[in-house]
């Protein structure tokens, strides 16, 4: 689908198949979307990224009476594939296309899709078009070494690349047009999207923010998701916000992360929960794995405190609760307040593990818990105040 964003910029916006996973681990039931960008100057047009294996821009360019052939200069701002996995194609018809990329992408230009060679840019270099100035921004690790975004001097856009990107599909192409619906699903599409993909490059997200502070900036065109032009400042704000959350601090809200096979670990879940709706503390009540790892890293991205309720399970912790655990460790979800509970009948051994897990997490461990069956009355009172002291530290 083609869109005009200004008079010589198009979106062309490709949605990816909401059946898959997005890098093969991502559930997107509400969609995806892949945005490049042509830009026309009265001399040169340039494509700014391409979109995923098996599909291409040709209708795009059709509707706007080009074809490949009219595309003097492409350039990468990122080589991950669902930008530019259709690029085998696109070189066996542009083979000598001006490729513009950053020094760790035109090696992968190269080892990916065999392309000869590719410029690389300088930081700050600017590329004439003819009435229309391209600046390349290095952004490093803002998801990939080889990442940069494209400045538009004369209409102040950012082509961020992955940085301000979402999940989720919405029929509206900018902010400014957004029903209050689809404004909360981008909101916590945003927030998926930063804390499964983007997170762990947290402190290079807040370093590009900051090199990106003498532009002025106009309108925001991700390559994934909403284009911003209402409030930019606040949304540039709310991105950093989004990234502080790897040092802290973070909203004054829980993650509990819940597995139980049985509903001895959960009924005490339940208490706690009630708990902290009695004293005004927002709880994420995610349980895994029925609501997803994908989930559960985006609530506990955002929270100062993590849960862990899990069963004992062979002498060990629940697995998918072990393993949601460690992928919050890579993903950078660290240094959180925490505590543990898990119902077992025999050995116990949830706790240990939960330790030893939060030892590697850096967590701040209030307790961890084995109790047998349903619990006594004086397992719930320990596991009680444990969570007591979450909820007032959270104060
Ligand atoms: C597959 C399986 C393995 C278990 N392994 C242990 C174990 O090694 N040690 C233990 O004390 N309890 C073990 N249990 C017992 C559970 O920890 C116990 O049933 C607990 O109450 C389950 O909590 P839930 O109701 O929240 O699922 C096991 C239970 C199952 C189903
Ligand atoms: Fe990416
Ligand atoms: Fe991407």
């Amino acid at each position: 689908m083609r869109f005009s964003v200004t008079k010589n910029t198009s979106l062309f916006r490709y949605q990816l198949d909401r059946s898959k996973l997005f890098e093969g681990s991502w559930p997107i039931k509400d969609g995806v979307s892949v945005n490049a960008y042509l830009v026309r100057g009265s001399e040169k047009t340039v494509l700014i990224d391409y979109v995923e294996e098996g599909a291409s821009f040709d209708e795009e360019l059709k509707e706007m009476g080009l074809t490949v052939d009219d595309i003097d200069i492409l350039v990468l701002n990122h080589m991950e594939p669902d930008h530019t996995g259709g690029l085998r194609d696109f070189f066996a018809r542009r083979p000598d296309i001006p490729v513009y990329c950053t020094k760790v992408a035109s090696l992968e230009v190269l080892s990916l899709y065999g392309k000869k060679d590719a410029h690389v840019i300088k930081p700050m270099e600017e590329l004439e078009l003819g009435g229309a100035t391209l600046v390349f921004v290095p952004a490093p690790n803002v998801h990939w070494p080889d990442t940069m975004v494209t400045y538009y001097k004369e209409e102040g856009i950012l082509f961020s690349c992955d940085a301000f990107g979402s999940f989720g599909e919405t029929e509206s192409v900018y902010d400014t047009e957004l029903s209050e619906a689809e404004k909360k699903l981008l909101e916590t599409e945003t927030e998926r999207y930063y804390a499964n993909i983007v997170a762990p490059f947290s402190s290079f997200v807040l370093k590009a923010i900051d090199s990106l502070k003498a532009l002025d900036i106009k309108m925001i065109c991700p390559s994934h998701g909403i284009i911003y032009k209402g409030d930019v400042a606040r949304i540039v704000s709310w991105y950093s916000r989004l990234a502080s959350y790897a040092q802290g601090p973070q909203e004054k809200e829980i993650t509990l992360l819940l597995s139980s096979m049985y509903g001895n670990t959960k009924s005490m879940a339940d208490a706690l929960s009630e708990r902290a709706e009695a004293r005004g503390v927002k709880v994420h009540v995610v349980r895994i794995p029925d609501d997803g790892f994908s989930v559960l890293l985006e609530k506990a991205w955002r929270s100062a405190a993590l849960v862990v309720a899990a069963p004992t399970y062979e002498r060990n912790m629940f697995p998918e609760a072990v393993y949601a655990m460690d992928l919050l460790c890579r993903k950078g979800v660290k240094g959180r307040k925490s505590m543990h509970f898990g119902s077992s009948l025999w050995s116990g051994g949830a706790a240990a593990e939960y330790r030893a897990l939060a030892e590697k997490m850096g967590l701040d461990v209030v307790d961890a818990i084995d109790y047998r069956g349903a619990g006594s009355e004086a397992d719930r009172e320990k596991i009680l105040a444990a969570f007591d002291k979450i909820l007032e530290e959270l104060n």
